[in-house]
């Protein structure tokens, strides 16, 4: 059954204009896309939804891509014009373009101003038509309190609320308010994620917050074991280093093929994968719609089938065994010239995970090692990915660690309604004198500090010498690995 939100946004979506669908952490926005979608469909209309990642993508199963794969941008890591010059020459690319209908766009919070902007000169292009998004209906989901855009070498990681379109042609706002996630038996849990999203918190709320430092409740044997949720890679690097530890067997090491100025490949992937057969992976890579960037599965072997160019088994829930190959990451100069590239299995361990690769999730169960925010919501999008406290963990939380929202978020989220108008001249119809901004940043790349970014010797990361370095420090009590990452995310603020 429909929560009286979710009615009036799927009544709001059938009228043809642009929509906004905002609300907290498991309001229900994903699960009412998805019956747009259907009632949209249905009634002959084309829609197509994207996400940003493509972990946001497995709650549509294969209903979604990511923005990257359907306007063909790859990396979208050349300079803007060049980008979108890279789609265009892709007739499968402009055909998917041209037959949209409806864009339907959800976690809009982690894309940023200039993909939003390059997907909208994409559309006017194809369809040669000058109105926002070529005149077809938008509709946004997500939750600007939730994380924001990662920042790239040319993309300094702006928000789509500072884009003037969302002030222009998206009037027409609803907030979900009923949390569906959790249920009404989860009083205190849901009060303290509504303090936390919006970065603040009261005595009772750190106490209770410190009180699920406990195990979570054991769910049985059939269900998968907690995910560790971090904010830096790093941390999230050691853990499964040391769950890679555990497991028996030979130890299996990938070094990636690079060339250039290395040291601009810090964002792409580790230099050196460590595997063990049986070990879990994510793919960081989207290979096709069912296998997409974030997908799960289990290292089988390396395949012997494939003499000429090495691959590996990888074993997927309903998918099956498949055979991945390298991938290569590029790093490039404004001008579009490659500057140093990396070739690496898009692989890596799935023990634990960044809160960027959870967002949008429900978890069965998750442990969360709070440390110092680099982004508001960061604690409160790991915390809200459960059901239930009991199947949850907090490791570490301390109220200094919350950064506070920007006062005019709550503005951004209120109810609106504009007046539709019937021509859409509202939303969608409405003509802008000009969208024109700057796409790609302008700094000196060498500049940029990205704090999601592995700030270590990459030599470093040779993960036998990292866990040892981190079990010296600790007199090899491997017990105490949960002090350990305590140690290392408090050692990282220093
Ligand atoms: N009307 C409903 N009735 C029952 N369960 C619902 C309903 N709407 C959503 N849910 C359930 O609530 C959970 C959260 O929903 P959903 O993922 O759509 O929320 P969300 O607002 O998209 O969250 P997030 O901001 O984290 O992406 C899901 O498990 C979903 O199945
Ligand atoms: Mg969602």
């Amino acid at each position: 059954m429909w929560t009286k939100g979710q009615e009036d946004a799927l009544k709001a979506a059938k009228t043809g204009h642009n929509l906004c669908i905002f609300g907290k952490s498991g309001c229900g926005k994903s699960t009412i896309i998805k019956e747009i979608n259907k009632t949209l469909t249905q009634s002959g209309r084309v829609c197509k939804i994207v996400c940003p990642s493509g972990v946001a993508c497995k709650v549509y199963d294969e209903l979604a891509a990511t923005v990257h794969s359907f306007y063909g941008l790859q990396t979208a890591e050349l300079p803007a014009p060049l980008v979108m010059q890279q789609s265009l020459q892709r007739n499968d690319v402009v055909n998917q373009i041209q037959s949209v209908d409806v864009l339907v766009w959800d976690e809009i919070s982690m894309s940023s101003l200039r993909i939003f902007h390059i997907v909208d000169l994409l559309h006017q292009k194809v369809r040669n038509n000058s109105l926002p998004f070529g005149g077809i209906q938008v509709i946004l989901g997500g939750d600007f309190c939730q994380l924001k855009p990662i920042q790239s070498l040319l993309d300094p990681g702006d928000p789509i609320y500072k884009s003037v379109l969302l002030g222009t042609v998206f009037p027409h706002r609803i907030v979900l308010e009923k949390i569906m996630r959790q249920s009404e038996f989860e009083g205190d849990f849901k009060k303290a994620l509504d303090s936390l999203r919006m970065g603040v918190c009261d005595v009772d709320t750190e106490a209770y917050l410190c009180g699920l430092s406990r195990r979570c409740v054991d769910i049985g044997d059939n269900v998968p074991p907690p995910i560790h949720i971090f904010f830096k890679k790093l941390p999230v690097e050691v853990h499964n280093s040391y769950m890679l530890s555990c497991l028996s067997g030979e130890m299996l090491k990938y070094e990636s093929i690079d060339t250039g100025r290395t040291g601009l490949l810090k964002n792409t992937v580790p230099k050196v994968l460590m595997l063990k057969r049986g070990c879990k992976v994510m793919l960081l890579f989207n290979i096709s719609k069912s296998l997409t960037n974030g997908t799960l599965g289990t290292f089988i072997d390396a395949d012997q089938t494939d003499s000429k160019n090495e691959s590996l088994l990888i074993k997927f829930p309903n998918v099956g065994v498949v055979s991945i190959p390298r991938k290569t990451w590029y790093a490039y100069r404004k001008d579009g010239q490659v500057q140093a590239s990396r070739t690496q299995f898009p692989l890596s361990l799935s023990y634990a995970i960044t809160v960027h690769k959870a967002q949008s999730a429900t978890l069965e169960s998750a442990v969360v090692h709070c440390s110092q925010e680099f982004d508001a919501g960061q604690t409160y999008v790991a915390l809200s990915r459960v059901r239930s406290e009991e199947r949850l963990q907090v490791i570490g939380f301390q109220k200094r660690f919350l950064l506070k929202q920007p006062a005019h978020i709550k503005q951004i989220h209120s109810a609106q309604h504009g007046d539709p108008v019937s021509s859409f001249t509202c939303c969608r119809n409405k003509v802008l004198e000009s969208t024109n901004c700057e796409l790609d940043r302008e700094e000196d790349p060498s500049l940029i500090n990205d704090e999601n970014s592995i700030q270590v010797d990459e030599d470093l990361l040779n993960h036998e010498e990292l866990i040892l370095k981190y079990f010296a420090s600790n007199q090899g009590v491997k017990q105490n690995f949960n002090q350990i990452l305590q140690h290392m995310t408090n050692a990282e603020e220093d």
